[in-house]
């Protein structure tokens, strides 16, 4: 009991520590066949982390990426990961990110996505006011089947 108290402590500490610092960083703990692709990533009222998601409002999500290989559809995977247990984030986590590909001149992207063109991924999610007050890691991707494309980690707290 104690030790496997101390392991997730110890594991919530190292998670912490690695998510802090930069503004968002790879997912380097997700199995993946494809290099993280993102080149930019901006989330509306977040200069620094922890971004504050204040409940009862929208944040805006635009991350830009060059994908590495053509990508016939994308779907998200988003995560909140509290006491380090991924929580599925939801309405927004496994539902269809093409809908929300846009080419560089702000076209929806055609299918599929071809290797090393920029493309830009503009998302917005509700903060319900029901949401609790936690400090979540944000952990969002975009996958193909069982492949990540793009993925970022960030820190966040619910106010
Ligand atoms: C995506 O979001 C960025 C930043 O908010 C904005 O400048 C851009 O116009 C948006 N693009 C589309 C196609 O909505």
């Amino acid at each position: 009991m104690f030790k496997s108290t101390f392991f997730i402590l110890a594991t919530i500490f190292c998670l912490v520590i690695l998510a802090d610092g930069t503004k968002y960083r790879d997912c380097q703990n997700v199995k993946s066949e494809v290099n993280d692709a993102i080149t930019s990533l901006e989330i509306s009222g977040c200069e620094k982390p922890p971004c504050k998601l204040r409940r009862g409002t929208t944040t805006f999500l635009h991350e830009t990426f060059i994908p590495n290989r053509n990508i016939n559809q994308l779907k998200t995977s988003v995560k909140a990961i509290l006491l380090n247990l991924p929580v599925p984030f939801i309405g927004v986590d496994n539902v269809d990110a093409s809908k929300d590909i846009y080419t560089t001149d702000g076209q929806k992207a055609e299918w599929p996505l071809i290797a090393g063109r920029e493309y830009h991924y503009n998302n917005s999610f509700a903060v319900e006011k029901f949401y609790p007050t936690v400090a979540p890691i944000v952990h969002w991707a975009l996958v193909e089947g069982n492949d990540v494309v793009t993925c970022f980690l960030v820190n966040a707290r619910i106010v």
